[in-house]
């Protein structure tokens, strides 16, 4: 299958660094969760925007693949959740197994190129404002590239991405090589240096082992469920082939029945053998803000902040900033 991401001023883009591991003394990366998606439908350019105006030092696209070998970002590649697609193609509806379990919808590699720029984006989670719905389109890996690059420039800072491919190992199966597709494109924006405003994500240890492989000047953090084994022993094995890890927040600050209780010790075992850390996600809404912070998201940033995250996943990256310049200030 072709390579259809690269587009040709790729090459002319030239990488502008970005520290992927921060000095303690700063805060966290900023890392813009599928773009500031606390506010806007997630993963459109109009997200990632938001996030980097916001202060974001990071994008989060997660992609997924089109029937012609485009990535396309988007959480999952079941669409019917985060676009219009059930009333755009009603007839592209199937069912399909994904990881052990059958699901009914549209699937992004049923869809061409031009069938998913046909579609538009939905604010999943229905207590996020829905008044953006159906407006902005959804971007391809090479989009998301440029846009980076150009928001890079109008905001004089060099801002980072940190891409995730999602279901790599089912789409290995059905001869779709996500990570060569990535790492190609990657070289040919020239982010594939030591110093790339770069870092590669997966769940799965294959791909992130592949994705290392291709990119070896790259940061590539293996993202661990919330069952992964994160004893010294797992930790040492995850070193042999990744940077860092990408946790959900529970295993650093466990929560039960809404409290918030004693951190663990899991940032600074992984600092210990080099591996950096990257909670994931902070998010302001009650449905995800542990009751003891009393409403203030802030308490949530500083803790992790001062427990050394070296990155943050959020919706909203203001909330974020905000926080480390007022509650717990921290240089960037
Ligand atoms: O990539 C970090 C975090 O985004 C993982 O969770 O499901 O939001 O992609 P998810
Ligand atoms: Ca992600």
């Amino acid at each position: 299958m072709l390579l259809r991401n690269i587009i040709i001023v790729a090459a002319l883009v030239t990488a502008t660094s970005a520290s992927a591991q921060r000095p303690s003394d700063k805060h966290p990366l900023i890392i813009g969760h599928r773009g500031a998606s606390g506010y806007l439908p997630d993963h459109t350019i109009e997200a990632y925007e938001l996030a980097v105006a916001q202060g974001a030092d990071y994008i989060e696209p997660d992609f997924v693949p089109s029937k012609d070998g485009y990535l396309f970002a988007r959480h999952e590649p079941e669409l019917g959740l985060s676009t219009n697609v059930a009333e755009v193609f009603p007839e592209k509806k199937t069912k399909k197994t994904f990881e052990g379990k059958e699901i009914e919808g549209w699937f992004s590699e049923d869809f061409t190129h031009d069938e998913m720029k046909k579609l538009r984006a939905r604010q999943p989670f229905p207590f996020r404002d829905q008044s953006h719905n159906d407006k902005y389109g959804i971007p391809t890996l090479a989009e998301v590239l440029a846009l980076r690059a150009s928001l890079s420039r109008e905001h004089k800072r060099s801002i980072g991405i940190i891409p995730e491919l999602k279901h790599p190992d089912h789409y290995r199966k059905r001869l779709y090589p996500l990570e060569g597709w990535m790492s190609q494109i990657m070289e040919a924006w020239a982010l594939d240096r030591a110093g790339s405003p770069l870092i590669v994500q997966a769940f799965d240890a294959d791909s992130v082992k592949e994705m290392k492989d291709k990119l070896p000047n790259i940061p590539a953090i293996h993202l661990l469920e919330g069952d992964a084994d994160v004893s010294d022993v797992g930790l040492a094995k995850i070193k042999a082939y990744a940077d860092g890890i990408g946790v959900p927040k529970s295993l650093i600050v466990p929560v039960k029945n809404g409290q918030a209780g004693n951190p663990t010790d899991l940032i600074a075992r992984a600092h210990r053998i080099g591996l950096t850390v990257y909670p994931y996600t902070l998010r302001p809404e009650k449905q995800f803000l542990p009751a003891s912070y009393g409403g203030d998201a802030s308490k949530e940033y500083c803790q992790y902040a001062r427990l050394g995250a070296d990155g943050i996943f959020t919706d909203t990256p203001d909330l974020a900033l905000k926080a480390f310049h007022e509650s717990c200030p921290m240089p960037r």
